[in-house]
This record gives structure tokens, C-alpha cells and sequence, in this order.
């Protein structure tokens, strides 16, 4: 591993720690320093060497990877004069969730203080880093990425590049995540119903995954033609708006015969009704995406 290649990670907890563990079990010097020192114990077993303070665990980096709880946290530690002037010349590479506005802040205060910057999304738990199926989202400078994506593969999989703007990976990240808790609140509602009815959740669960393929591809449909902007109902579409509404509407009085909080259905059947009464039954479902973003038409 070349010299320009050394990385510190700020913030050892949980995500800190796989991806200090993944730098250090790669090859890569590793530097680490957490508040709670007891918890890099493990990473200098591995070989990290543990500094003292955040400014020189930054110099002793030439990427210095931050992992904290929030942005508040993480300008505490690096918006000093000490970590700052450290930080002068090196990739700073931000991990820590947070939001496109505090990402393009970060950004801002980056330039000012002549470091390089990228912020980072995680679409993985601690478990995945180091292995093949992880997806990190990096948004910045391409000319800065391109610096740090060598050593940046040591967190496993391919590190994707999402354009020059800082606040983009966070963006995209909260959209993923929609998609995430779409399924997931879903899948609360699912279960719910199952038991009610007395269907053993073991069922529920395998055919929940049988019937995963068909959601990866509806999913990638409806991005399509919105994308498109192909609302209309066509020889393409899978379901009218009017088929999905008709099959939506037995959830929900099977859900109100059980008294199942009706929150989650709540605001689909807002959606829903509203595309109807404003003609839209014989739609494709990708229709409501003019209700969900006002003027996308
Ligand atoms: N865990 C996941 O699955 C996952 C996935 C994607 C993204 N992330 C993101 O990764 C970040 C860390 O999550 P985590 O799961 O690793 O959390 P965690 O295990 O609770 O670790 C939090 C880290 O932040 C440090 N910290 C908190 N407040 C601090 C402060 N005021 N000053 C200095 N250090 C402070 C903690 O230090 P101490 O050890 O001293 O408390 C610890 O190193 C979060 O932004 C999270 O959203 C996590």
C-alpha cells in the first residue's frame, strides 16, 4: 500500500469500526480514534494504530474517514483550529448520515478551509462492509474521488461515484430508504393481517420472498415511466390504477374488520382516491406521482 494511501477513521462505534476493521484487514495504515477510547481496542488488535487526539489522528492520514453519530457531533470534533489546519491539503471523506443540506454545508466549509471533501452514503449495516454485496454512494469531486477510490474499495464492493455534487449521496440515500420503509411498513401491515386471519407468519414469510422478484421489477417499472413521464394507461401497464384500487380497497376493510391501525393504508387511500376523482381509474399506477410531486406532469 502506497504512502498517500493512509486512512484515519474518527468514530469507532458500530459503522466506524467495520469500516476501521475492513481498512486495517485490507492492508491499509489505519489510524483510528474514538471518544470512548475502550471501544478501539479490537481495531488495534487488528493492527490500527489508536491516536490520541483528532487532529493527530488526522495527520497521520492522507484519508481521514468520519463516522459519527450526526453532523453536530462531527463538526464539534473537526471545526477546531487544530483539526482544521490537520485537515488542510487531505480527503476528508464524511460517512456519517445526514441530509443534502448539511452535506452541501460540510461542503462549503471544506472549500473554505482548502480540504477536499466527500460525503458518503452507507446503504449497508456494519455486517456487509468489507464484503462484495456492500453499495456505499459518494458525492463530490470527481477529480476527488477518483484520488480515494483505490483504498476506498477496501470497504468491499464497488464504490459508486454519484456526481460532483456533495449533497447528491444523501439525497439518493433518503429516497432508497423510502423505498425501504415503503416495503417495510408494508410488511408490518402484511404481518398483521396474517395473524389476524390466523395464517402462520412462516407462510407469510416465504411467500413474501416469492414474491420479491415481481417487486424488484414493478419497482423499476414505475421509476421508468416516471422517468418517462408515461402516465397514461397503455399496452404496457401492468394494472390501471383503478385494478390497483379495487384490490387496495379489500386491504382495507379486511384491516378495519380487525381493527388494524389504519395509518400506514391512510395515505394510500388518500392518494388513490384522489387520482380517481380526477379521472384517472383507467391510469397506470405510475399516475399518482403527479399527486406525490405537484406540478411533475
Ligand atoms: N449502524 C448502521 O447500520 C448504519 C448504517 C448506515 C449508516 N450509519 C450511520 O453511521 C453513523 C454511526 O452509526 P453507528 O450505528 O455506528 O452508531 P453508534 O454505534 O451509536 O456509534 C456512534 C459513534 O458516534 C460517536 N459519538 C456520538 N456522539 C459523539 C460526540 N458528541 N462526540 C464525539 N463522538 C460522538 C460515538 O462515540 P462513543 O463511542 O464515545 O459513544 C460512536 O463512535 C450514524 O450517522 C448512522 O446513521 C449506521
Amino acid at each position: 500500500m502506497e504512502q498517500r494511501n493512509r486512512v484515519s477513521v474518527i468514530g469507532t462505534g458500530r459503522m466506524g469500526s467495520a469500516l476501521a476493521s475492513a481498512f486495517a484487514k485490507a492492508g491499509v495504515p489505519t489510524t483510528v480514534w474514538n471518544r470512548t477510547r475502550t471501544k478501539t481496542a479490537r481495531l488495534a488488535a487488528l493492527g490500527a494504530r489508536v491516536a490520541d487526539t483528532v487532529a493527530s489522528a488526522v495527520q497521520a492520514a492522507d484519508i481521514v474517514v468520519v463516522n459519527v453519530i450526526d453532523y453536530e457531533a462531527s463538526d464539534r470534533l473537526l471545526r477546531t483550529d487544530e483539526a482544521a489546519q490537520a485537515l488542510r491539503g487531505r480527503i476528508l471523506v464524511q460517512t456519517t448520515s445526514g441530509s443534502p443540506k448539511l452535506a452541501r454545508a460540510a461542503g462549503e466549509w471544506a472549500s473554505e478551509h482548502d480540504v477536499a471533501y466527500l460525503d458518503a452514503a452507507i446503504m449497508a449495516t456494519p455486517d456487509f462492509i468489507g464484503h462484495d454485496g456492500v453499495t456505499i454512494l459518494y458525492g463530490g469531486p470527481a477529480a476527488v474521488f477518483a484520488r480515494a477510490e483505490a483504498v476506498l474499495r477496501a470497504l468491499g464492493g464497488t464504490p459508486v461515484h454519484v456526481g460532483d455534487d456533495v449533497g447528491h449521496a444523501s439525497a439518493l440515500d433518503s429516497a432508497l430508504l423510502s423505498t425501504m420503509w415503503g416495503g417495510l411498513f408494508g410488511t408490518l401491515v402484511g404481518a398483521a393481517v396474517c395473524e389476524a386471519e390466523g395464517i402462520a407468519l412462516a407462510t407469510y414469510r416465504a411467500h413474501a420472498t416469492a414474491v420479491a422478484p415481481m417487486m424488484i421489477a414493478a419497482t423499476d417499472d414505475v421509476i421508468g415511466r416516471v422517468q418517462a413521464r408515461r402516465f397514461a394507461g397503455d399496452e404496457t401497464t401492468l394494472a390501471s390504477l383503478e385494478a390497483h384500487f379495487t384490490a387496495f380497497r379489500h386491504l382495507v376493510e379486511l384491516c378495519d374488520a380487525h381493527g388494524i391501525d389504519p395509518s400506514v393504508n391512510g395515505g394510500f387511500d388518500r392518494l388513490f382516491r384522489a387520482a380517481i376523482d380526477r379521472g384517472h381509474a383507467p391510469d397506470d399506477f405510475a399516475q399518482l406521482y403527479t399527486l406525490v410531486r405537484p406540478g411533475a406532469a
